[in-house]
């Protein structure tokens, strides 16, 4: 079992850093290494609802062309969209993890926050790898096109498009503001 000190170290260890080598490649073994990782998230009722998709080489350029259409049509600004269309490039591996909708919408909430939970477990495991991860949001009004894109089930919820790749420099520290508890005893 791991003890407090190694595991408080990990968890602020784990940064959002983008500054990735995008030359060189994370092994499809790693990647299915850390997915079974994230399996061991806390799950209510079993449901197993996350979906993972593993987007490299070319396909990362479709990705981006898949949101960069959804953009324009919605009208946004046309260097968002060219920025977009090149984004998931960055890193070798761009990993998409979706939660499926449940059998009632207390489910599908649970489901998202089990796949939210998973996420956090696969960003340690590539932190004690050396990697460097990147949870960025699905962009808006593309989560339909993403989840067609990743060949989710229709309605999949797209939780994190998680960049990866080997790290060439790391970010500074972001200081946390203590904890709010509310301590009620009475
Ligand atoms: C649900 C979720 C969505 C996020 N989406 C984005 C995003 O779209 N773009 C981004 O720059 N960071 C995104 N982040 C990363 C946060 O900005 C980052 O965790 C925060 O700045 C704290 O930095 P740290 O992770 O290095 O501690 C997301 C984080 C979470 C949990």
């Amino acid at each position: 079992m791991v003890n407090f000190e190694d595991f408080s170290s990990l968890a602020r260890a784990r940064r959002t850093n983008l500054m990735i080598d995008r030359s060189r490649d994370v092994e499809p073994a790693v990647v299915q290494q850390l997915c079974e990782l994230a399996t061991w998230a806390p799950n209510h009722k079993l449901t197993w609802p996350w979906v993972f998709a593993e987007v490299r080489g070319e396909a990362r350029l479709k990705l981006g062309n898949a949101c960069a259409d959804v953009m324009v049509a919605q009208g946004e600004p046309e260097p968002r969209v060219t920025k977009t269309r090149g984004k998931f490039a960055r890193t070798p591996v761009v990993l998409v993890v979706g939660s499926e909708v449940g059998d009632s919408e207390l489910r599908t909430v649970e489901n998202r926050d089990a796949v939210a939970a998973a996420v956090q477990t696969l960003l340690l495991g590539a932190t004690t790898l050396g990697l460097a991860t990147f949870w960025s949001s699905c962009p808006k009004g593309a989560n339909e096109a993403v989840a067609t894109f990743c060949r989710f089930p229709q309605e999949t919820a797209i939780v994190a498009m998680v960049y990866l790749g080997w790290p060439t420099d790391s970010p500074k520290s972001i200081d946390r503001p203590p904890p709010r508890i509310h301590r009620i005893e009475s």
